[in-house]
């Protein structure tokens, strides 16, 4: 055989592999740049990769998605939508409500999503009745993280009221330990004011504030109380919390520079990148005050429309996705626990199996509600209003009475 006819034949064969390969790639846009959450996501790679879908990634850098929306955006006006996008909540609805995400009501009646998604997911999961989303977690964000050795070594025990909490930040104070690890980026600081709201008004007035943003309750005392506590926390916060991402404070905790972090159960993923192990190197327990309740986001794929059907590789993702075994695999490193109710919890430790109890508890006793910082509380312009007042108050532009006044203004304005 000629030169020519080899290096033709050789040409033929590379255009045969390479459309082969891309027909079976899906490019996925997402956060997941930590270390735990890398670790996590690799699950899902090697879930597809062993079924012979390409995974092309689209990381996008940047704790709770902000960024990724960002440039999501950018991608679908330029008509370049990826296959798959990690997404929450209200962001899954208001893509819908565009049309522009694939009907996946196939691969989910296949699976038997309805039985075993709570109902709870589906209220993102779903749009007019039809699945537009895969569930692949559910995190919730009313946790603390604590560096065991500085808890027994202090003689610190588990808070359970505000005012224990309190104290164990003055303990940890007194002992020249910076007591709660922050990272300055609004996002974080909404995160954790929700969980300070739940705890200080209790579960109603959540609702009514930051789900139901009835200005009465958004410019109530309760509202302005749960402000002065989260300048109490701000007071036990280290100068150099500006900026720092989500994982950074989390190492904070795990090298022991801080005693406590309040966020959600995403940080349990760095402790166990980081081979921790609860009870042992770490405690996790709920923010005081809000034990009966599960604040909750959870991640989801949604798959952008190729023109009318959802294709096979999306269709593959999804089923993947809900898969019992990758839902068990990818939790236990992830730190979320599974979107269905039929995984059992013999593999998650003892803070997984804490979260799936509590979970189910919540679930039964009607305490499940959407945490807001992360998108499942509020459409993405109340949830923005939000973190503009939490974050201008935390730097210092506000004292409790205005930023209370002001939250009732902002949310009215986004509305
Ligand atoms: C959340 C997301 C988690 C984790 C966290 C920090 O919005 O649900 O999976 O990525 O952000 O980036």
């Amino acid at each position: 055989m000629t030169l020519i006819k080899q290096l033709k034949l050789s040409a033929a064969v590379l255009a045969l592999t390479a459309t082969t390969a891309a027909a079976a790639d899906v490019e996925v846009l997402h956060w997941w740049t930590s270390g735990g959450e890398a670790a996590a996501l690799n699950v899902l790679k090697g879930d597809l990769e062993s079924q012979n879908i390409g995974w092309m990634d689209m990381p996008v850098a940047g704790g709770g998605g902000e960024a990724a929306m960002t440039v999501l955006r950018a991608r679908v006006t330029s008509g370049n939508a990826p296959t798959a996008v990690q997404m929450l909540g209200f962001d899954i609805q208001d893509w819908a409500k565009e049309g522009a995400l694939a009907n996946l009501n196939d691969v989910a009646s296949e699976g038997g999503w309805d039985a075993v998604v709570p109902a709870a997911l589906q209220r993102f999961s779903k749009y007019e009745d039809q699945w537009v989303a895969a569930p692949v977690n559910v995190h919730s964000v009313n946790w603390v993280w604590a560096n065991k050795k500085l808890f027994d070594d202090n003689n610190i025990s588990v808070p359970t009221t505000w005012e224990e909490f309190e104290a164990a930040m003055q303990t940890l104070q007194d002992a020249g330990v910076t007591p709660i690890a922050q990272g300055g980026q609004p996002w974080q600081e909404a995160t954790l004011f929700d969980s300070v709201v739940m705890a200080t008004g209790g579960p109603e007035f959540y609702q009514k504030a930051l789900i139901d943003l009835d200005p009465e309750a958004l410019g109530s005392d309760t509202m302005k109380q749960a402000f002065d506590r989260l300048g109490v926390i701000r007071e036990n916060v280290d100068d150099n919390f500006s900026g720092r991402d989500w994982n950074l404070a989390t190492a904070m905790v795990i090298n022991g520079e801080a005693g406590m972090q309040i966020m959600g159960d995403w940080a349990k993923g760095e402790f166990v990148a980081a081979g921790q192990v609860p009870d042992e190197d770490f405690l996790c327990f709920r923010f005081p005050g809000t034990q009966d309740q599960v604040m909750f986001n959870a991640d989801q794929f949604a798959m952008f429309d190729q023109g009318g059907t959802v294709s096979e590789e999306q269709a593959a993702l999804a089923s993947a996705i809900m898969s019992p075994s990758f839902q068990a695999a990818f939790n236990v490193v992830k730190g979320s626990v599974p979107a269905r109710t039929d995984v059992p919890d013999t593999d998650f430790d003892a803070c997984g199996k804490k979260g799936m109890a509590d979970l189910a508890q919540a679930a039964e006793a009607d305490m499940l509600f959407g945490s807001l910082a992360q998108g499942h509380g509020a459409p993405a312009s109340i949830k923005n209003a939000y973190y503009d007042v939490v974050t201008a108050f935390f730097n210092g532009s506000f004292d409790s009475e205005t930023a209370t006044e002001e939250l009732v203004t902002a949310i009215e304005i986004a509305q």
